[in-house]
């Protein structure tokens, strides 16, 4: 993997950045307590099992306020720093063809300036990771967190996996929350996620959207963005 991160910057032209083999086994997700279950349902695991992934729409609308979120965090990612790094540890390196993103990381050192707002989405969506831990013994103990701003210009990011066999992630399921309350197809930035057998399926970044997928075994992208495009994503391991 090293190696390839070392050759890829100097490429002008990147289709995919998912070596072979590098692919995992997707999990098992059974359920095992529907009782555990509230935000998710028994349907809703069975197609994290099956096709790996799930979108639900309109949902957190009493909770989250997407709008007041942008409002709060837009300017978060007015700096050069928050552009989005590739690599691990020292090798980080950042290259706008493969990923066009700023990324505001909630962490320590940043849990002073996160937003309200901000903070109860972070919440809620810890709560699917509860959820699934208790609905179907997944022992996810490790939470991954940052809210993303790809800033149009045609950034978007290639075909990739969030988890691979090499990576020092153990990323089970990733999370992703869309926040544009206004989206329209002129925007972009859809999210193109690579079905195994089926069509490649077409999520837009709408509003109380969320998607979960199995962050190993499914290869997804996002395509070029031509206004601002805001998401949250938590990783569980
Ligand atoms: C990622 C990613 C997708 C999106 O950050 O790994 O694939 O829709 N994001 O923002
Ligand atoms: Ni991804």
């Amino acid at each position: 993997m090293e190696q390839i991160y070392q050759w890829l910057p100097i490429l002008s032209q990147y289709t995919s950045l998912i070596p072979a083999d590098e692919k995992l086994p997707p999990i098992q997700i059974d359920l095992k307590d529907e009782s555990k279950l509230s935000i998710l349902s028994p349907h809703d695991i069975e197609c994290l099992n099956k096709q790996h992934f799930v979108v639900k729409d309109n949902i957190f609308l009493n909770l989250i306020d997407c709008e007041q979120i942008v409002k709060d965090c837009s300017h978060l990612f007015k700096d050069e720093s928050t552009k989005a790094k590739m690599g691990q540890k020292d090798e980080k390196w950042s290259h706008s063809n493969i990923r066009g993103d700023h990324i505001f990381w909630i962490n320590e050192r940043n849990f002073s300036i996160i937003p309200t707002s901000l903070m109860s989405l972070v919440s809620t969506i810890n709560l699917i990771r509860d959820e699934l831990n208790q609905s179907c013994d997944l022992g996810l103990s490790k939470v991954e967190s940052h809210l993303t701003c790809y800033p149009g210009n045609r950034s978007g990011y290639i075909r990739h996996l969030d988890a691979t066999k090499s990576s020092h992630l153990q990323r089970k399921i990733t999370c992703l929350f869309y926040l544009n309350s206004h989206w329209t197809k002129t925007d972009g930035g859809e999210l193109i996620i690579y079905a195994n057998d089926e069509k490649d399926i077409v999520v837009e970044p709408i509003s109380y959207r969320l998607l979960i997928f199995q962050s190993g075994c499914v290869e997804h992208q996002v395509l070029p963005t031509n206004s601002y495009r805001y998401a949250f994503t938590s990783w569980f391991s």
